[in-house]
């Protein structure tokens, strides 16, 4: 399927007008952060950064999730050359894909899926320039070689050298999130083995990682042999049991992406309960709250790059869609949660840095707690630019009938 967004007259002119300004602070910020790539924006609104060298592994007990930001920038020099058609971009692109490209035998993480989903597949789409291609495919293969087989079903273990028992038991539902690399290797080479093991986890997450009243957990604790959930436990909500709405947000990005790749109803449909659960518990507002369970001062946290990661998946949902009706309400509520994203929280003032003002990537850490996140800037880009650019950034694929 292949519906056209439900967007207003007025929505799209709102969609366009923010991509611009996006694509101009990007060169400004391209200007001055040297060669380091932004992370999330300091109190002050000014962007921190760090190298792309920066590996994922344990240092002592303690785990670092080493810089995972990178790639979303060379996806927003991207999106910024085809909203402005300024070949600075293009240039800007193949050089900050240099230096991530250091990311791409990492072995350490499922991170590299989000580092070469958002970089080397739009810059190769847009460009057909292969390097791009060879870079995604050789961190597809890295993503892939993170699969544990159990009697259960297999999944991909999200953090941690493969060789570390902490590692092999571990899963995040962020992952749903970088299957997508997964499934373009699959297509862009032919190679199914990547597919399957993209399907392999998101089958084993349906079952591991979602409550009974559909919200989700947002790590898992797997028994390596059988395959049953330990423990179900959070890194980066409010507390073990509740719902953090990014983690939500990553679960329905990945089964609708699930759902477009392999065609499967049972994706589509469980993409919708999921979605239908975040837009219950939103219950109306216009940005959500970091943990839709967080009680007291910690209530008042919000995460716009959540926001912008549903407001990207529903989108895409309404695209896909079998049913015409059914895919133009989600559409509809997509188009509604960006247009409250660029109304309530773009960063229009020159001092704060960034796109999206009010993500959080994360409070128990108290780190990037009312923030601009490359992440949520990244999937807000992403989001505007199905309406604005559509299949432009991203092949728009899909085998739903
Ligand atoms: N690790 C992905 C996130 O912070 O949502």
């Amino acid at each position: 399927m292949n519906h056209p967004i439900a967007a207003t007259a007025h929505q799209r002119r709102l969609f366009a007008e923010t991509l611009t300004r996006l694509a101009a602070k990007v060169a400004d910020d391209e200007r001055t952060i040297g060669v380091e790539f932004p992370q999330l924006t300091a109190p002050d609104g000014s962007w921190v950064t760090l190298p792309a060298s920066l590996s994922a592994g344990y240092r002592g007990e303690a785990w670092s999730h080493g810089n995972w930001f990178c790639g979303f920038w060379v996806g927003l020099l991207c999106a910024s050359w085809l909203q402005t058609e300024d070949r600075k971009y293009l240039g800007w692109m193949r050089e900050r894909m240099h230096l991530v490209a250091q990311r791409a035998g990492d072995p350490n993480t499922h991170d590299i899926g989000f580092i070469f989903d958002s970089s080397a597949i739009p810059a190769f789409h847009v460009t057909g320039d292969s390097w791009y291609a060879d870079l995604a495919l050789q961190a597809a293969g890295r993503l892939r070689a993170r699969i544990v087989n159990t009697q259960a079903g297999s999944y991909l273990a999200s953090w941690g050298p493969m060789s570390d028992a902490r590692a092999r038991c571990s899963s995040a539902i962020d992952t749903m999130a970088n299957l997508p690399l997964l499934y373009w290797a699959s297509r862009h080479s032919g190679d199914g083995s990547f597919a399957l093991a993209a399907d392999a986890h998101a089958q084993m997450t349906a079952k591991g990682f979602i409550r009974p009243d559909l919200s989700t957990y947002h790590a898992v604790e797997y028994d390596i042999a059988t395959g049953e959930r330990v423990r179900g436990y959070t890194f980066q909500g409010f507390a073990d049991e509740s719902a953090w709405s990014r983690g939500q947000g990553w679960a329905i990005y990945g089964y609708v992406v699930s759902a477009r790749e392999t065609g499967k109803l049972e994706y589509l449909e469980l993409a919708e309960k999921l979605a239908g659960y975040y837009v219950r518990r939103l219950d109306g507002r216009k940005i959500p709250p970091y943990d839709f369970d967080a009680t007291g001062e910690d209530a008042k946290i919000l995460d716009t790059a959540a926001g912008a990661v549903v407001a990207s998946a529903l989108i895409e949902l309404g695209r896909i869609h079998p049913d015409a009706s059914a895919a133009r309400r989600w559409s509809t509520v997509g188009c509604e949660m960006l247009e409250n994203l660029c109304r309530e929280a773009f960063a229009s003032e020159d001092s704060h840095r960034g796109a999206l003002k009010h993500s959080c990537y994360s409070r128990p850490h108290r780190e990037g707690v009312d923030s601009a996140t490359m992440f949520g800037d990244f999937f807000f880009t992403e989001a505007l630019c199905r309406v604005v650019q559509p299949g432009r950034l991203r092949p728009e694929t899909s085998a739903l009938a």
